[in-house]
């Protein structure tokens, strides 16, 4: 399953999402989100980056994923969200399609300012997805 995949260092992972994070563009709603995926060209981050029309907000996993899909990654085996709250917060709807687009196996962690975290994977997340599969 994706969690024994060897590969990503969720640790290092991790940390990226948090300094990610810090380039959050969310002056309408203040909340702040991170990401970091491992992906087959390595090392991708984004933030969430709000817009004053509020529907073309673009969230943090979505921008990590868009700017290593434009780098040339086809492979996701691993997506870190990190937001400072007490609590995890799990990835929204789109992001969790577009996560399966690319990372039909991949692992899901979502950790937080407090000790709780979300360690699953998109298969949970996104049961019975809809993918590049279905077109073939
Ligand atoms: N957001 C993310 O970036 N990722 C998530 O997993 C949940 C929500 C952003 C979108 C918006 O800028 C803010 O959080 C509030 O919804």
């Amino acid at each position: 399953m994706a969690k024994a995949k060897p590969g990503p260092q969720v640790a290092r992972l991790v940390r990226a999402a948090k300094a990610a994070a810090a380039k959050a563009y969310a002056p309408y709603s203040g909340f702040r989100v991170g990401a970091a995926i491992w992906t087959d060209r390595g090392l991708f981050t984004g933030a969430n980056v709000e817009n004053a029309s509020y529907g073309l907000t673009n969230c943090a996993e979505r921008t990590a994923i868009f700017a290593a899909a434009a780098a040339g990654a086809r492979r996701l085996e691993c997506v870190v969200v990190y937001t400072p709250t007490p609590g995890a917060t799990a990835p929204c709807g789109a992001c969790r399609q577009v996560i399966f687009e690319f990372g039909p196996e991949a692992r899901v962690v979502s950790c937080c300012d407090g000790k709780e975290r979300i360690d699953t994977s998109i298969q949970a997340l996104l049961p019975g997805a809809f993918g590049p599969a279905d077109l073939e």
